[in-house]
């Protein structure tokens, strides 16, 4: 290769990936926004039909919920969105959710990634970001 061809092709390749920009490998093993929409279409779906979930999300505004989450997830996974919704001490406040509704929607989850054909390595990485989340949403045991 002379040259300009090595020059070319590296300058292809930092235009394709500056080294500043955030890495979005799993924005994009999600599908990108179109992905993450029906990943939480179908979510909630599962959070309905789930005996240990379904009390929580019946009443709640479902479609915001949707909404909130694809941000959340699309900001979690390096995608260009900025989460605006509350944050998960005060949303999740005085629900009452404990290990096992937590592990039921994580369950929940899971399945509807599989459904959606999302690499396993993909969905451990998006759970290993979720999962310390559980602080602020599981209310200490009275
Ligand atoms: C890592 C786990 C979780 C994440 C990332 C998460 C995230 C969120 C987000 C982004 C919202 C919307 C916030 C807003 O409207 O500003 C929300 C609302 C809500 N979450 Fe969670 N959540 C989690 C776990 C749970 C669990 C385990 C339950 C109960 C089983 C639960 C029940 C709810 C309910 C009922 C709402 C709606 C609240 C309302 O009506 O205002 N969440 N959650």
């Amino acid at each position: 290769m002379n040259k300009f061809l090595v020059s070319l092709a590296l300058g292809a390749s930092l235009l394709s990936s500056p080294a500043w920009a955030a890495d979005d490998s799993l924005y994009k093993a999600f599908g990108e926004k179109p992905g993450l929409v029906a990943l939480m279409d179908d979510f909630m779906v599962g959070l309905i039909a789930n005996e240990r979930t379904k009390s929580f999300f019946e009443k709640s505004n479902q479609q915001r919920v949707k909404e909130q989450l694809v941000e959340q997830l699309c900001s979690l996974s390096g995608g260009p969105c900025q989460y605006k919704g509350g944050d998960m001490k005060t949303v999740h406040d005085g629900m009452g959710v404990n290990k096992t509704h937590f592990n039921a929607l994580v369950e929940v989850l899971q399945r509807s990634m599989d459904k959606r054909g999302i690499a396993f390595s993909a969905q451990n990485k998006m759970l290993a970001l979720l999962a310390p989340m559980n602080r602020d949403i599981i209310e200490p045991a009275q």
